[in-house]
């Protein structure tokens, strides 16, 4: 990651004058929890792919900083929706906003959160905006889609892997293709480009949720993490691991497995999922999973043109924040 400490500054830098602004702004319970949600950092990942992409291409970064901050207001956006509707008490390590003040404020300082992504996006003229909106949308919609898909998950029976990856390329993955796409539209890339470079925003995308759901269910260091460890569990989402144990559990584990989906203590239901997670070995095979998405994201890398040292920083760069433990 350090090879892009330069463009994260120049993100933060231009987080930090549009979050400045926030402080005065009227009322304060639509405006203060976006300055809260957004100065508790994160790894600031969509905005820097915009960055990175437009960057590979040799253009002046400064032209994607704009759709970087539309991606991070989107995705922290987003966030404050998500952590309503997955009943989260925590969010990077703090108290999510639906809990710090209460619901109504979380869901009106998220869509007003929503709102100025798009607006920043009017900083872009002609043909560059029309391009960027359309993209933008589009992904927007899809990531609604993919929230929806995740919440009907919950309660259906018949959920399969493919369904479940459909379900997080829209709710997860098209999100950072889009950002990686804005930053090659701004570089004026051709379609093929455009599409080979969001393709591989969408892998990594997939391995990235993979990777979080793993982590949802195994993290050890939660002050790390940041967000409730076997939330996902509590909430019976149906990740990758669940399906997987499922697939491979005997009749008696399956029925361990039904249960324990109605358990209403919480610690118990944790403990004894993990230990049918563990005796599966679901979480090597999610592993292996999301290394299949990595490879097929380098493959779209392979195809574009562009510098090969470059290519080799963004290669580094996502084989390390698949391998992340927080
Ligand atoms: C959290 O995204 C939501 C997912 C898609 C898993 P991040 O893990 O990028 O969250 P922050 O922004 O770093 O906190
Ligand atoms: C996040 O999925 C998807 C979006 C926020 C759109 P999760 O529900 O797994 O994200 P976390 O784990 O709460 O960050
Ligand atoms: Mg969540
Ligand atoms: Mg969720
Ligand atoms: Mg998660």
């Amino acid at each position: 990651m350090n090879n892009y400490q330069p463009l994260l500054q120049l993100f933060l830098s231009h987080l930090e004058n549009y979050t400045s602004n926030l402080k005065t702004k009227l009322p304060t319970e639509l405006y203060e929890p976006e300055n809260y949600i957004l100065n508790l950092g994160g790894k600031r990942l969509r905005p820097l792919l915009a960055l990175i992409a437009i960057d590979l291409f040799d253009k002046d970064p400064k032209l994607a900083l704009n759709s970087a901050l539309s991606v991070e207001l989107f995705h922290n956006f987003s966030l404050l929706h998500d952590d309503i509707l997955d009943a989260a008490p925590l969010r990077r390590n703090q108290p999510t906003v639906h809990t710090k003040w209460n619901t109504n404020i979380a869901i009106l300082s998220g869509d007003v959160m929503m709102v100025k992504a798009f607006q920043v996006l009017e900083n872009y003229n002609n043909d560059e905006f029309k391009q960027l909106n359309v993209l933008f949308t589009k992904t927007a919609i899809e990531v609604c889609e993919g929230q929806q898909l995740d919440m009907n998950f919950e309660t259906a029976n018949l959920v399969t892997v493919t369904n479940y990856i459909e379900m997080i390329t829209k709710k997860t993955a098209v999100l950072l293709g889009c950002s990686l796409q804005m930053g090659a539209i701004s570089a004026s890339t051709d379609l093929e480009t455009q599409s080979n470079i969001y393709e591989f925003g969408k892998h990594i995308g997939i391995a990235f949720q993979l990777l979080d759901d793993m982590l949802d269910a195994f993290a050890t260091d939660k002050d790390k993490f940041g967000k409730q460890i076997g939330g996902d569990i509590i909430a019976n989402k149906k990740t990758f691991l669940l399906l997987k144990a499922f697939e491979l559990a005997n009749d008696t584990q399956k029925q361990t497995l039904q249960n324990l989906a109605l358990e209403k203590d919480n610690i118990k239901k944790v403990h004894h999922t993990l230990e049918l997670f563990n005796a599966l070995n679901v979480k090597n095979i999610c592993g292996q999973e999301a290394d299949i998405h990595t490879q097929m994201a380098i493959n779209c890398l392979n195809k574009i043109n562009a510098n090969t040292q470059k290519k080799n920083n963004l290669k580094q760069f996502a084989f390390e924040l698949l391998n992340r433990k927080i």
